[in-house]
């Protein structure tokens, strides 16, 4: 293995080593890659892996981000000379991957792109090249020669409508840029140490996949077809080879799980049109914690067919405004007219601003929704400065109302279903009365607890209990940390009342609250008993609730004398 280490102010380095016969890998490691997309909340860094397979034939798949445009393409010469590569895979043209295209085509006219159709479209909308190229399909085969037989998957909206993946027949390594990815920088070049990964692997799933998990589950049909898949040569993280499988199964049990929700919403973004992909992202990262499921569908590449199918079948309609003007308009007017077609009114309405520079104003495309009887589920999200930490948290809080009045219907039937004797047999579980308070970079969040526990002595730990809908639910990742603040008998009432109200999406949770700032940077409130400053280690999934176990680093007790607030409760099937 080489590892070269860059001189730049970010921490930037590259990596690259053979991985199977005529097979090398190349990572491009970015070490401390800023927090501007929702799947980067583990701050964990990134890597953007690209691969060479030098048979007969010459294949590169993918490239790499234009922040590694020298060594990148440094490393490359220095691997093979550019005029003997004949083909140029491309699985996603998100800049991440596709950012040195254009530089390679530079180097060498003759490469021939080989891609899916809305790749190559949306290829030439930024290399702005004429270039050789070959559009593929799902089952297509390409040979390299010395048995290598590269077969095509179609996978789209694997993150965007473009994606594909590609199988060796020869390595039985299966090419999958996004999917099965993960935002973890290491010099680990593969899986093998599962428990450090998992936690970001989990996330990148929820941010980036399980909106899309019908498509994940059409795309794994595929891959099923393909035979043993020995490793996972993905476009984030380290290479999957130790856990294949497992990994592999968790992708389908979790895009199960979301699939079989009753009730499903549909955003219609387009995805290479200002932050619409990315703000989609966020408002289906807010629906997907209630447990309604989510299809996102680009609006520029979508046919009328789908369009109209998906409007059927969902319950929600979120849309991301298009441009006013040019040729990207012309793209998604015949589908902007479908919605409106086969919109009804027992269904929902959200709109949001794309930031694209010259977006349709948001307020007729809503009137024109609301004369079609569709009811509004959050206010239209306007956008006047590049989206920042706020707007995304305003866009997945957004996503989360919407989800919750999608359901609130269903819960209370399920509730009223439980056994009265056994509800109120849970009910005589007691807790105390907490409030989490939690601030990481510009984001802050609160929420009244009571499923606390002391879980551990040395080092002092506990569990809560904390709804998969809850808005501080994000803030509460591994590696996080946060406050708990313990209320106090007879004088929690006030505390207790200003955390129990609905909270607009994006509204400051402590606007009138006397606060403090505890050294790991969340808010202390000043009325509490007590605090504990915390980092959550670990996160088990039970069911409609994630257990957080996290360790305590410091606390303090304002007052020696006075007890903790008990919370008791006639039934168990709510706080
Ligand atoms: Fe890693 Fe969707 O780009």
């Amino acid at each position: 293995m080489v590892t070269t280490p860059l001189k730049t102010e970010k921490r930037l380095s590259l990596q690259t080593q053979e991985i199977a016969p005529q097979t090398t890998v190349i990572r491009s490691l970015d070490w401390d890659r800023d927090r501007f997309d929702i799947e980067f909340g583990l701050q964990n860094g990134t890597t953007y892996n690209s691969y060479l397979i030098q048979a007969d034939k010459v294949a590169l798949v993918d490239s790499s981000h234009a922040k590694f445009r020298e060594t990148y393409l440094a490393l490359l010469t220095g691997l093979i000379d550019p005029q003997k590569i004949d083909y140029l895979v491309i699985s996603h043209t998100e800049p991440d991957h596709s950012g040195l295209v254009k530089d390679i085509l530079q180097l060498n006219p003759k490469i021939t792109v080989v891609a899916s159709k809305v790749a190559l479209q949306f290829l030439d909308n930024f290399v702005h090249l004429p270039f050789e190229r070959l559009q593929v399909k799902n089952g297509d085969r390409l040979e390299l020669g010395q048995g290598h037989i590269l077969e095509f998957v179609s996978a789209p909206n694997l993150h965007w409508p473009d994606t594909m993946l590609t199988y060796d027949h020869h390595t039985q390594i299966l090419f999958t840029c996004d999917v099965f990815g993960m935002h973890y920088c290491s010099e680990a070049l593969f899986d093998e140490d599962l428990s450090k990964i998992e936690p970001d692997y989990r996330f990148y799933y929820d941010c980036l996949m399980g909106p899309n998990a019908r498509s994940v589950l059409a795309a794994m049909k595929r891959m099923d077809e393909l035979g043993e898949i020995k490793l996972v040569a993905n476009g984030h993280g380290p290479l999957l080879r130790h856990h294949v499988t497992e990994l592999l199964t968790r992708y389908r049990s979790w895009s199960q799980s979301q699939a079989k929700a009753e009730k499903s919403a549909v955003i219609f973004y387009i995805a290479d049109y200002g932050y619409s992909d990315r703000l989609s992202q966020a408002i289906a990262r807010g629906i997907t914690k209630t447990g309604v499921a989510v299809e996102m569908m680009d609006l520029s590449s979508a046919e009328a067919q789908e369009v109209q199918e998906v409007v059927n079948r969902s319950t929600a309609l979120i849309v991301g405004m298009p441009p006013l003007t040019g040729e990207k308009l012309k793209e998604i007017t015949p589908n902007m007219a479908t919605i409106l077609a086969a919109a009804n009114n027992q269904q929902w309405i959200g709109l949001y601003e794309s930031y694209g520079g010259n977006d349709e104003p948001i307020d007729p495309l809503l009137t024109k929704f609301r004369e079609l009887g569709l009811k509004p589920a959050f206010a239209p999200i306007k956008i006047k400065q590049t989206p920042t930490e706020n707007i995304y948290q305003l866009c997945e809080e957004s996503g989360t109302d919407l989800g919750q009045a999608l359901v609130q219907s269903s819960k209370i039937k399920q509730l009223k279903s439980l056994d009265n004797e056994l509800e109120k047999a849970i009910g005589r579980l007691s807790g105390g009365l907490y409030i989490i308070t939690a601030k990481k970079g510009d984001l802050s969040s609160a929420m009244l607890a009571s499923w606390v526990a002391q879980a551990s002595f040395d080092p002092p730990g506990f569990t809560v209990a904390v709804a998969k809908d809850r808005a501080i639910e994000s803030l509460l990742q591994v590696g996080d940390r946060f406050v708990l603040n313990i209320l106090e008998e007879g004088n929690y009432q006030p505390l207790m009342k200003h955390f129990l109200k609905r909270f607009p999406p994006g509204a400051d949770r402590f606007a009138g609250v006397k606060i403090q700032t505890a050294t790991n940077g969340s808010p202390i409130l000043t009325d509490a008993l007590a605090y504990l400053e915390c980092e959550v280690v670990s996160r088990l999934e039970c069911s409609d609730h994630w257990i957080v176990y996290s360790q305590v680093s410091n606390g303090r007790v304002s007052n020696p004398d006075a007890l903790t607030a008990v919370h008791h409760r006639k039934v168990g099937n709510y706080y």
